[in-house]
């Protein structure tokens, strides 16, 4: 059998170039051939969103916004399923006969619910259970490999944690999904250093406007090093970034023009803008392509929806069963 890799995204926002090392490049890495057989599910998660989003125009805009972006950046609707979550109800069964079996104190340490509470966000009990529906999307399409960025991968493990759980309960059942994060691209830093993040208003977007993402990456904070001093390229945020969008020696020339002194941030920057505007140029054109063409996101949604079904259904059959469910 070929093996499984599933992904999902919030719709909480617009999507940025984090997301794209982090999560969506992985993600459509997997469809290729030099990978091996890979059958993928991906999805927009907009149950989720429903613990920070409360405005129903918003969250459908959003939604149809991150299916758009991400067939935009290559994924290929006839390589494997993109759906919405909410698509595949049976996805809330699964999670809360899972809740029956996840131990309070193991939702209690987790760092996504303690940052966004400690960020203000409603304590609801939506929010604290975010994990277990989070294990749910996973086990129910027999998942093997997660491509996610770094700071999912707690989550990760307490799918692992509850799918052992659940199959230590009721004599198996539910397949042990791994985490799969790169390690070159794990953390994305933002405009600021910090990590990349839409809730630290420190984000590129991957289709921003041309004027608006150059001012982003002309707002990357330098230290005052004079424009003839030496610099520190291990340090700096504009090299980080560029690491992702030139090649290796582009990278190393960047580096050594750095430790030479004689060039400025500001010119750093506007070789990061160029080199990040100029990859995403053919994104941008598939992307006016594709909403050029009015009933294909629906279509290729739907499609989606009918084959993670497919695969929901008979994962929730083995499920019932085993838990003593008709
Ligand atoms: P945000 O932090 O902006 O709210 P999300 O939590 O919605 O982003 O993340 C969606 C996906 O993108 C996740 O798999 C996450 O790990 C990945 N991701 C987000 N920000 C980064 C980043 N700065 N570096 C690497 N991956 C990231
Ligand atoms: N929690 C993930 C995020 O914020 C989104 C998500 C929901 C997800 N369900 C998932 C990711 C299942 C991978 C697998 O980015």
């Amino acid at each position: 059998m070929a093996i499984r890799i599933l992904s999902g995204i919030q719709p909480s926002g617009v999507l940025h170039i984090g997301n794209y090392f982090g999560m969506m490049r992985p993600a459509i890495e997997w469809q290729n051939a030099e990978k091996g057989k890979a059958e993928t599910f991906y999805f927009i998660a907009d149950y989720h969103a429903l613990t920070t989003i409360d405005d129903s125009e918003a969250l459908k805009a959003n939604a149809r916004r991150v299916a758009l972006d991400f067939l935009a950046c290559g994924l290929d609707p006839d390589r494997g399923a993109l759906f919405m979550q909410s698509d595949v109800p049976q996805v809330t069964e699964l999670a809360w006969i899972l809740s029956t079996v996840t131990p309070k104190a193991l939702l209690e340490r987790a760092h996504s619910y303690k940052d966004k509470v400690s960020r203000g966000l409603s304590p609801s009990a939506g929010l604290f259970t975010y994990p277990v529906l989070m294990a749910a999307d996973i086990l129910i399409y027999d998942s093997d490999f997660v491509p996610v960025g770094k700071d999912q991968k707690q989550h990760i493990e307490m799918t692992r944690d509850i799918a052992l759980k659940f199959n230590d309960t009721f004599g198996g059942g539910l397949k042990l999904p791994e985490p799969y994060i790169q390690t070159a691209t794990e953390v994305v830093p933002g405009v600021d250093g910090q990590k990349m993040s839409k809730s630290y208003n420190n984000t590129i977007d991957i289709f921003g406007d041309e004027k608006e993402t150059r001012k982003r990456v002309m707002s990357i904070v330098t230290d005052s090093t004079p424009v003839e001093a030496a610099k520190d390229p291990a340090k700096s945020t504009i090299v980080q970034l560029y690491s992702l969008f030139a090649s290796k020696n582009e990278s190393e020339e960047m580096r050594e023009r750095f430790r030479k002194g004689g060039t400025g941030y500001g010119d750093f920057k506007k070789q990061l803008f160029e080199k990040l505007w100029g990859f995403f140029a053919p994104m941008r054109k598939r992307r006016e392509e594709i909403l050029a063409d009015k009933s294909y996101i629906e279509n290729v949604l739907a499609r989606g929806a009918e084959r993670a079904n497919q695969i929901a259904g008979q994962v929730m059959t083995r499920v019932r069963a085993a838990v003593g469910l008709n």
